[in-house]
């Protein structure tokens, strides 16, 4: 068990702004241009999984590009494991919207590169490639280039690509979204696994709240642009992680009330007239 009091948070922003400058075709919020995130506090402890929720367009993609040291902040500050960023952090996975696999490398050699740049075969880790690639039900397109893979594939591929490094801070920007609901949960139940086997400190952005619920030690709910955390929710480790139960069914619509789309009863049909939040 993980002792916080001994450790810096894995990550913390303070006061983080964002504001992209006015550009072409776009109608920005003012002549300094989009602001995507405003007075973005958040502090996640070491091992603790966590998911941004929030409407399309709220920053959620931007802050984990900020707390990756892929983008700057333009105000605030932010720190990983204690260290301010101001980089590209190795001890960061990050798996982006878009899977970004190397198109001239195989299944197995994306998901080999990482081990593969720290030292190949001496690495403790690089046995778990082919390990990986089987957990996220690729075994038989190991040798496959991404051209060849559904992108649901190519998704789970980058998850695998990401875990096999086993960093300290994982960033999943919405990693299966493109995945039917089947194979989604089974990767939820091997997302969670792993990250609780490696006390892998995670930020989760997802649109699906069942997910978030699913996953999650807290689930941070985001406000329309620009984005501002708007509540936390936490999800005690009592909670029971069963799509029908009913603490998950009360979150649920919780969540989606904060959000605006919890049906009212004017919007239901006669027939569920009675139904009650
Ligand atoms: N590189 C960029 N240049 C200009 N504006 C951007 C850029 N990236 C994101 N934005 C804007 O910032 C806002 C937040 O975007 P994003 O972080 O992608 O939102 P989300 O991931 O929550 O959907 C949007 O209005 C988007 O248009
Ligand atoms: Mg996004």
């Amino acid at each position: 068990m993980v002792d916080a009091a001994q450790q810096p948070p894995a990550v913390h922003a303070e006061q983080v702004r964002k504001v992209f400058p006015p550009a072409e075709g776009v109608i920005a919020d003012s002549a300094a241009g989009t602001v995507a995130l405003d007075g973005i506090n958040l502090t996640v402890q070491p091992g603790e999984f966590v998911s941004l929720v929030g409407p399309s367009g709220c920053g959620k993609s931007t802050l984990l590009r900020i707390i990756a040291g892929l983008t700057d902040a333009s105000a605030g500050r932010v720190s990983v494991n204690g260290v301010t960023v101001s980089g590209v952090d190795t001890n960061i996975g990050f798996v982006f919207q878009d899977p970004n696999l190397f198109p001239w490398l195989t299944v197995r050699q994306n998901v080999a590169f990482g081990p593969n740049m720290r030292g190949g075969r001496r690495n403790p880790h690089a046995g778990d490639v082919d390990d990986l690639i089987a957990r996220v039900g690729l075994g038989a397109f190991a040798d496959a280039l991404p051209q060849h893979l559904s992108g649901g594939m190519a998704q789970r591929a980058a998850l695998a690509r990401a875990l096999v490094n086993r960093p300290p801070v994982l960033l999943l920007d919405e990693p299966l979204g493109a995945l039917d609901a089947f194979t989604r949960m089974a990767m939820q139940d091997e997302l969670r696994n792993l990250t609780r086997r490696y006390n892998t400190t995670t930020l989760l952005v997802t649109h699906d709240i069942d997910e978030a619920l699913y996953l999650s030690d807290r689930v941070i709910i985001f406000s329309p642009r620009p984005g501002r955390i708007q509540e936390e929710m936490v999800i005690g480790s009592g909670f029971t992680r069963a799509r029908n139960a009913p603490g998950f069914v009360e979150r649920r619509l919780r969540i989606l009330e904060t959000l605006h789309f919890a049906p009212t009863e004017a919007d239901l049909p006669e027939s569920v007239g009675n139904w009650k939040i």
